[in-house]
């Protein structure tokens, strides 16, 4: 659990890097609707929760350095009975000040009366420009209203600064308390895994084996997907985000399944491949190894100082050498790396940041230059190679083998850590759990 001196040592650091001029306003996410009166499952903004660890949704959150009054306000619902007996107990303002560290809490529908006068004096907004419009609209209409009194001396903020140069920054290096949430997270995900392929077997519907990753999730205290599972057998193993598994899954398929949980809002993101039926065929066990190999690699290249591209560097050499030795590329290696040849198999990136968000925040490039990995981050690492049927040239034997190993690494000081490493990889290990 992220305790609340830690929401509030983040504050302060944002603090410190907007200086005494900025102000930052986060809004919570909206709810979501599904279909009439039906939302999908409530889901806090990640900064904002980064920021707070405030869950509900309407509020608003301010922090402004060096504010007399205090520097840290929450706008957030009322408390209210009627409501509450629908959908829960409420914070309040009480429950903000006590519970959530806020020097000030106001109802959420007093924002835009107090709004000017919280943005009066700050030269920058902090703010992310372009999610919400209803969120945009009512900070401009402040800033009109700002700029109406201008006459009168007041000063209205002169820019706009994307959180990306500031709390996307920090959420990029991940605290102890983080890591352990990851760790956890992970751990849940592959031992749901390990048990998918322990009971998979032909004749099941990729839905058997959705839902049974679902309930390992759920036992384990990881209530959620962090995204959208992927279970793909046969030609949908090639199809990258395939998200109907609803087909029987035959006996001589190859399974690919791309599932992790969110842990207390923390993402895992983790594709083991395995035969449907135990036994990897001689064509589905050479690409197998192929983007294991580069895998490997690309874990190898994870380490400080390293640039984000060197892990899709390793892993682009591995499967252009082994898919020339299965004549599948034909040419030279340092022209078939040149040409991107690859990219007729392997077509993605080798992976992402990970954290609040499975496709984590923070910038990959900085003025046009790869950059450095640091310990604390916390990124996947996921080559893949796919052939589904009609791939042209390509021998039939080879048709409808999509294979993707993906596991989450955290930069430490000395190289890295595997996070994901329970679920198993290696052919001899996925071949006895299948066939035990
Ligand atoms: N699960 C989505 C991804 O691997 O990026
Ligand atoms: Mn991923
Ligand atoms: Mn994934």
């Amino acid at each position: 659990m992220i305790k609340m001196t830690e929401f509030a040592k983040r504050r302060k650091q944002l603090m410190q890097k907007i200086g005494p001029t900025g102000i930052v306003v986060v809004f919570a996410a909206p709810p979501a609707s599904r279909n009439g009166d039906a939302d999908y499952p409530y889901r806090q903004q990640s900064d904002f929760y980064y920021l707070t660890g405030f869950e509900e949704p309407d509020a608003v959150a301010i922090i402004a350095p060096k504010r007399k009054e205090g520097e840290f306000i929450l706008f957030n619902r009322i408390r209210n009975r009627d409501e509450e007996i629908w959908t829960g107990q409420r914070a309040g303002q009480t429950g903000a000040c006590k519970h959530f560290g806020a020097d000030e809490a106001y109802p959420i529908d007093q924002l835009s009366k107090k709004l000017p006068d919280l943005l009066t004096g700050r030269e920058e907004v902090h703010y992310t420009l372009g999610t919400h419009t209803a969120f945009d609209a009512l900070l401009m209409d402040a800033l009109n209203k700002l700029r109406g009194r201008i006459r009168s001396g007041i000063q209205s903020p002169l820019s706009f600064v994307d959180l990306t140069c500031t709390v996307h920054e920090m959420r990029l290096i991940k605290s102890p308390a983080e890591i352990a949430l990851m760790r956890k997270a992970a751990q849940i995900s592959a031992a749901a895994h390990l048990h998918a392929m322990a009971i998979c077997n032909p004749g099941m519907n990729e839905s058997d084996l959705e839902a049974e990753i679902t309930y390992q999730f759920q036992i384990h205290g990881g209530r959620h997907h962090a995204y959208t599972p992927i279970v793909g057998s046969g030609i949908h193993s090639c199809t990258l985000h395939y998200n109907d598994n609803n087909r029987i899954i035959k006996n001589k398929d190859i399974v690919l399944i791309d599932a992790g949980c969110e842990y207390q809002n923390y993402a895992s993101d983790i594709t083991r491949t395995f035969p449907a039926n135990g036994r990897f065929s001689n064509e589905q066990r050479a690409i197998y190894e192929i983007v294991l190999e580069a895998q490997l690699a690309g874990i190898k290249a994870v380490r400080p100082k390293a640039e984000w591209c060197a892990v899709q560097n390793a892993i682009v050499k591995v499967i252009t050498q082994g898919l020339m030795e299965l004549k599948l590329l034909k040419g030279n290696l340092h022209s078939l790396l040149e040409q991107k040849a690859y990219t007729k198999f392997y077509m993605h990136g080798a992976g992402h940041w990970l954290g609040l968000d499975v496709h984590d925040v923070g910038r990959c490039k900085i003025h046009d230059k790869w950059r450095r990995l640091e310990p604390g981050m916390v990124l996947t690492v996921e080559p893949g190679i796919y052939i589904p049927a009609g791939t042209e040239g390509v021998p039939k034997q080879w048709h409808n083998i999509g294979v993707r190993i993906e596991d989450d690494v955290l930069v430490t000081p000395s190289g890295n850590d595997v996070l994901s490493k329970d679920a198993p990889k290696m052919i001899e290990d996925i071949e006895a759990i299948m066939q035990g």
